[in-house]
């Protein structure tokens, strides 16, 4: 009987990417995957660290599955990912519970640890790499509809932004070979996968030096465009300070490259993004979203914010609001800063906004979000939009739920239509999240 893992994932994409190489790493050791937690042998918990709001969820959730471990004593329990990585062999010395800590760059030794932990050995590795991006692994997928995919195109990252503690769970910033990019695009085109998402903290620092013919992230995301027209081509995140001109012509230039970009501003205080270390201002930020509605219009965006930064005042507050207000994002998501040890702001500045304050002004930026999310469907009945189906929608058999090339999801009657098909859908109303339409 071969042995079953069953693997929950908290945090952000680049987390489920990694549990889809994790879980191809152990089919290759015998392992078979369940979804049934009460059946698994081996239970793994890819983690985030990103605030601490993340990292007590996961701890109520370890505590949670511990009776598993009272009825069953040969049940083994890993962390794995970013709190792995953070918090190394403590996890193993203050949780009894848990049996395997591996950090993101150490899922290759997996097999070996399961079994040093089996034999009753302390198992951790959490040793990080400047090489590892397993170019070589076909990740085993596990996203539910078989229509869209992510697609890890690098890992770690050099920014250093003063409040974020990716760089030091993920490492350094390192690039993965374009070929094995473009094989597993492909393969995932073959599958019937029609759209990928291509992965990294800051894709535009993508960097592949094959005996100095560098191959940068444009040239990346038109290759891989040109796998087929009807592979339509995400990426995510682009970081303001490097998002070129060049870029947008290539996502200009072919109509399957999504006409969306996810563009975290953080602030519209240049003080407090100079704090942040996030290497640009406010109005180098605004300079870029000019030049993105000049060369793509029809382009939508997305942010991430950040509420109540050390030393953020209410002029800063107002200014993160205007910049929100001026852009007219079409999404956001919004943070409360939430400090994290050993990052610099943590050593550097005083986490000086009282909770209250933080709580107030996050609500205000998504009060002004909602409204802005609305603004940005208003004008979308009476058009027509190209819908990728991704299956049938939460409410409704009959209806079909898809997204537009500016992720903007559609609902409409499937009619004959099935999830992995392009259908022209004429939009006739809207809600806060979602467009309504009907198929032509
Ligand atoms: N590499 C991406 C984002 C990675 S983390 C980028 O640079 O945009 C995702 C988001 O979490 C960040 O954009 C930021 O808004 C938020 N975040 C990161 N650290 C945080 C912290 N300490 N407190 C609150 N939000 C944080
Ligand atoms: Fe964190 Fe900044 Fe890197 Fe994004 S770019 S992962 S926010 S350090
Ligand atoms: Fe992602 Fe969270 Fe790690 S956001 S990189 S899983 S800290």
């Amino acid at each position: 009987m071969s042995k079953k893992v069953f693997i929950e994932t908290y945090g952000c994409q680049m987390n489920v990417a990694d549990s889809e190489v994790v879980m191809s790493i152990l089919s290759n050791a015998g392992y078979e995957s369940t979804d049934n937690i009460n059946e698994a042998g081996l239970i793994l918990i890819n983690t985030c660290s990103i605030r601490d709001n993340a990292e007590q969820r996961i701890w109520g959730r370890l505590k949670a599955i511990s009776h598993l471990k009272k009825r069953k004593h040969d049940l083994k329990i890993g962390i794995i990912g970013c709190m792995a990585e953070r918090l190394k062999e403590k996890l193993i010395e203050t949780e009894k519970l848990v049996d395997i800590v591996v950090g993101p760059d150490a899922y290759r030794e997996l097999p070996l640890l399961v079994a040093e932990a089996e034999a009753g050995h302390k198992a951790v590795n959490v040793l990080l790499s400047r090489e590892e991006t397993y170019a070589d692994i076909s990740p085993v997928r596990m996203d539910k509809n078989g229509v869209s995919s992510f697609v890890s195109i690098m890992r770690g990252c050099n920014n250093m932004c003063s409040y974020c503690v990716v760089p030091y769970v993920r490492g350094a910033e390192r690039s993965r070979n374009p070929e094995s990019i473009m094989k597993e695009a492909q393969e995932l085109y073959e599958m019937g996968y029609r759209e990928v998402t291509l992965l990294g903290q800051n894709v535009d620092s993508y960097k592949w030096d094959n005996n100095n013919k560098i191959m940068g992230f444009p040239e990346l995301l038109s290759n891989v465009a040109a796998i087929n027209p009807l592979l339509r081509v995400r990426f995510s995140t682009s970081h303001p300070k490097d998002i070129s001109d060049e870029l947008l012509h290539t996502i200009a230039l072919h109509d399957n490259i999504c006409k969306h970009i996810h563009l975290p501003a953080q602030s519209g205080s240049s003080r407090i993004l100079k704090l942040m270390n996030r290497d640009y201002s406010r109005e180098w930020y605004m300079d870029r979203i000019k030049a993105i509605r000049s060369i793509i219009p029809e382009c939508s965006l997305s942010t991430d914010m950040i509420a109540g930064f050390c030393t953020e005042t209410k002029e800063d507050h107002e200014e993160s609001l205007s910049l929100m207000e001026w852009v007219g994002y079409d999404f956001a998501y919004m943070f409360k800063y939430s400090e994290r040890p050993g990052t610099r702001a943590a050593r550097k500045y005083k986490d000086d906004v009282p909770e209250l304050i933080k709580s107030e002004r996050l609500s205000e930026m998504i009060a002004l979000q909602n409204k802005l999310s609305i603004k940005s469907k208003k004008n979308d009945p009476g058009r027509i939009y190209e819908v990728l189906v991704e299956g049938y929608s939460k409410r409704s058999d009959e209806h079909l739920s898809g997204r537009t090339s500016q992720n903007k999801v559609v609902v409409f009657p499937a009619e004959s239509r099935v999830k992995g098909e392009y259908v022209n859908v004429l939009i006739e109303k809207c809600t806060s999240a979602t467009l309504i339409g009907k198929c032509i």
